[in-house]
């Protein structure tokens, strides 16, 4: 399973890309908006300077919500960095503008994704990924993991090639849970790609470690 950060801030990308695990990007309008970005000249902005950290894709959002607004959107977003994946939700709308965009060979991820039928359709409309919102069905008392498990399932037995991202990652357990369920990439808000890190008999080993070798002596 690839990692991607879910975040429009600058600092956190560079962060985590020095680590070597990351290999994508997704933003959002909300995300792009607690990062004070209040324009499309300067989300463009935005996404030129993250592409430019890391050469894998960046996922940008449409805001229209006609199909014709997201076409123009996702065609126009499409010519701002060399790797895009054009965002466009999981509406009537979103699933004419998919089959548009994809058949110019534009990459779609395909977001705000709540039903195994969403994730047919949009597979169907030529969705490069799709993107089940894990945290948000949790927040409505449904159990998030289990459609991703679903949609993996049926799009290997449908032979699907709509690759799976879960999104809306609160802690770390739902990471160790995509990956059981056979997501292909999950999305990770920053602070926990750095949980994911952690565990304390990690670094109580470094420490006694360190300790044993300054004792025979060694500095
Ligand atoms: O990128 C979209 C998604 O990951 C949003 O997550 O936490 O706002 O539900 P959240």
């Amino acid at each position: 399973m690839k990692l991607f950060l879910d975040t429009a801030n600058i600092q956190e990308i560079r962060d985590g890309v020095r680590l070597g695990v990351i290999s994508g990007v997704t933003t959002n309008p909300s995300l792009a908006a607690s990062e004070g970005i209040g324009s499309r000249e300067k989300y463009k902005i935005a996404v030129q300077e993250i592409s430019d950290i890391l050469d894998g894709p960046i996922s940008v959002e449409v805001v229209s919500l006609d199909a014709d607004g997201m076409v123009a959107e996702g065609r126009e977003i499409a010519e701002w960095i060399p790797n895009p994946w054009v965002k466009i939700p999981s509406t009537a709308a979103g699933f004419e503008a998919i089959s548009t965009l994809s058949h110019d060979g534009i990459k779609i991820n395909q977001t705000l994704c709540f039903s195994l039928n969403q994730a047919l359709l949009g597979a169907q409309a030529g969705s490069t990924v799709v993107s089940p919102f894990v945290g948000r069905l949790d927040d409505i008392g449904q159990q998030g993991m289990d459609l991703v498990k679903e949609i993996v399932a049926v799009f290997k037995t449908q032979n699907i090639e709509t690759e799976v991202l879960a999104a809306s990652i609160r802690h770390t357990l739902h990471c160790t849970m995509a990956a059981q369920a056979g997501a292909h990439i999950a999305t990770l808000p920053y602070r926990i790609l750095l949980q994911m890190v952690q565990h304390p008999l990690t670094d109580s080993g470094v420490a006694r470690f360190l300790a044993d070798w300054e004792k025979a002596g060694n500095s």
